[in-house]
């Protein structure tokens, strides 16, 4: 029970919360209110130790929201981060706004560009275009609401986490080495990108801000609320020249739906272009600009674009309840939402999760199983690292690892991935079974048999649970497993 001063307190940290994120966006509720919480102590330490009323007061003035902001904003980042995107970026979109371009100068925005590696990859997939320089060129620009994060952007100065998903040629190809373990980036790709300070959320952008060709506009519309990740979509793709582009990242590609934009799939990578104008009629291009918060569904893996679109109110009830369930146990609540096939939410969910308790391991592998389903794998295989990073013995991480690699064709990755996973734990037997299987492909049939034994034996031991993935249901009976091995082995070869 809260006693009637802890009450206050916390009222006292919602109303900073709402402050914040009116202003910035940012959505504080349940546990990230926990997070605020400590933000705005060491603020108010930091200011003479003053009370959460005083402090109210204080969050007026425009340096102490951007000091708390600097304590709360999330400056996860790194080079060529969904490296498909910027391939589909240099042979799709350059090619089609080339086509409808008289316009020699093409204008780029890395919007909450953090410390710079987004806007900086995007001048380093440029610059080796043909004709660049000659017959056109660009300009990047980086914006971020914080200070710190825009200083170190344009400082250009990196360490080897900021290079975990670039080519180290690239790596030599474009930065200097500085002593031991740092690199600044070379001149020729500085001076192709400006960075500013700025909130998204402004109520007027800039002049400069205007006539964007193609704007990346990732992981950052995961921090606000649902209504006002629409809004801010619709502004930026409201930035958009005729034939623009917007990339918004894997994870947040069905949060949104405008009507001035079209969501286009080219390979495994969606991206947002801007409807052809003309096509719309007076009043619905009017109907357009304004905010509507919807969700979206690409049905097919063509070049295409599909709509379903449905209205957010009717979902907010059940919204709020989730998100208290989230807060109660949010390994339960995601896979409830994960067997009623609603993939997307989950994934929000997990981000909530992980950004409430960023060391919890378990959250990334989940959200890394999901993206392996929705062909991720990239940025599954990435999730999985980080958790490495975090308990080098995690065997859900080195399944994951070893099945987005059997996905993506990889046979011996993958078997190195699944030898992992049994040395960390000997008797999981999807590990084996999978090697048997892999094993198999390679006409490796004595390996093969062998694998399939264990797994027999293992399931014959009772080990039907123990297959390494706690929150991967399967729909097998055991006793049908064990017959599959056998069906296997008397196929092989002696
Ligand atoms: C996780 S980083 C994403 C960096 C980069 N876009 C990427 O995908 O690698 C999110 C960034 O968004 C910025 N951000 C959050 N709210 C913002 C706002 N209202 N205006 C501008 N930037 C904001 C944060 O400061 C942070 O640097």
């Amino acid at each position: 029970m809260l006693n009637q001063e802890t009450m206050l307190q916390r009222l006292d940290l919602e109303r900073i919360g709402q402050c914040i994120n009116q202003r910035y966006g940012l959505e504080f509720c349940h546990r990230q209110l926990d997070l605020l919480g400590e933000a705005v102590e060491k603020r108010c330490k930091a200011n003479g130790s003053c009370t959460l009323a005083q402090y109210q007061d204080l969050l007026q003035r425009e340096e102490e929201s951007l000091q708390l902001i600097q304590l709360l904003a999330v400056h996860e980042t790194y080079f060529f981060r969904e490296a498909a995107q910027f391939d589909v970026m240099r042979q799709h979109v350059m090619q089609r706004i080339a086509q409808e371009k008289e316009r020699p100068l093409l204008r780029f925005l890395s919007a909450g560009c953090s410390t710079g590696e987004e806007a900086y990859s995007i001048a380093m997939a440029l610059l080796d275009i043909a004709g660049v320089g000659a017959e056109w060129d660009f300009e990047v620009i980086g914006v971020d609401v914080d200070p710190a994060a825009i200083r170190k952007a344009q400082l250009g100065n990196y360490g080897p986490y900021s290079f975990r998903g670039c080519s180290m040629a690239l790596r030599s190809r474009y930065f200097k080495p500085l002593g031991s373990d740092r690199f600044v980036i070379n001149e020729t790709i500085k001076e192709k990108v400006r960075f500013e300070v700025l909130n998204l959320f402004e109520p007027d952008y800039p002049e400069w801000l205007k006539k964007i060709d193609v704007v990346f506009y990732r992981n950052v519309s995961i921090y606000f609320s649902k209504l006002q990740r629409a809004q801010l979509f619709n502004r930026l793709s409201g930035l958009l020249a005729s034939a623009g582009c917007l990339f918004v990242s894997c994870t947040e590609t069905l949060y949104h739906d405008t009507q001035q934009m079209e969501l286009v799939n080219s390979g495994d990578v969606f991206y947002y272009r801007k409807k052809d104008a003309t096509k719309l009629s007076p009043a619905k291009e009017k109907e357009a600009l304004r905010a509507r918060p919807c969700r979206t569904r690409p049905k097919r893996p063509e070049e295409s674009v599909k709509w379903i679109s449905k209205p957010l109110l009717p979902e907010r009830h059940e919204a709020v309840k989730r998100i208290e369930r989230l807060h109660a146990d949010p390994l339960a609540t995601v896979l409830e939402m994960l067997k009623d096939k609603q993939y997307d939410e989950a994934i929000a969910s997990l981000d909530r999760w992980i950004s409430c308790e960023p060391l919890c391991t378990k959250a990334y592998t989940l959200k890394a199983n999901v993206l392996l389903n929705r062909q991720c794998i990239e940025e599954a295989e990435e999730l999985c690292h980080t958790v490495l990073v975090m308990d080098v013995f995690c065997l859900e991480a080195y399944l994951l690892l070893g099945m987005a690699a059997k996905i993506a064709g990889k046979c011996e990755e993958a078997i190195q991935r699944f030898k992992k996973a049994v040395y960390v734990s000997p008797e999981c037997w999807l590990a084996h079974f999978f090697l048997a299987q892999l094993y198999q492909l390679r006409k490796e049939d004595a390996y093969a048999r062998r694998e399939y034994q264990v797994v027999m034996r293992i399931l014959e031991q009772g080990g039907f649970a123990e297959h390494g993935l706690s929150f991967f249901l399967l729909a097998v009976q055991l006793d049908d497993l064990i017959r599959l091995c056998r069906h296997q082995i008397d196929g092989l070869r002696e």
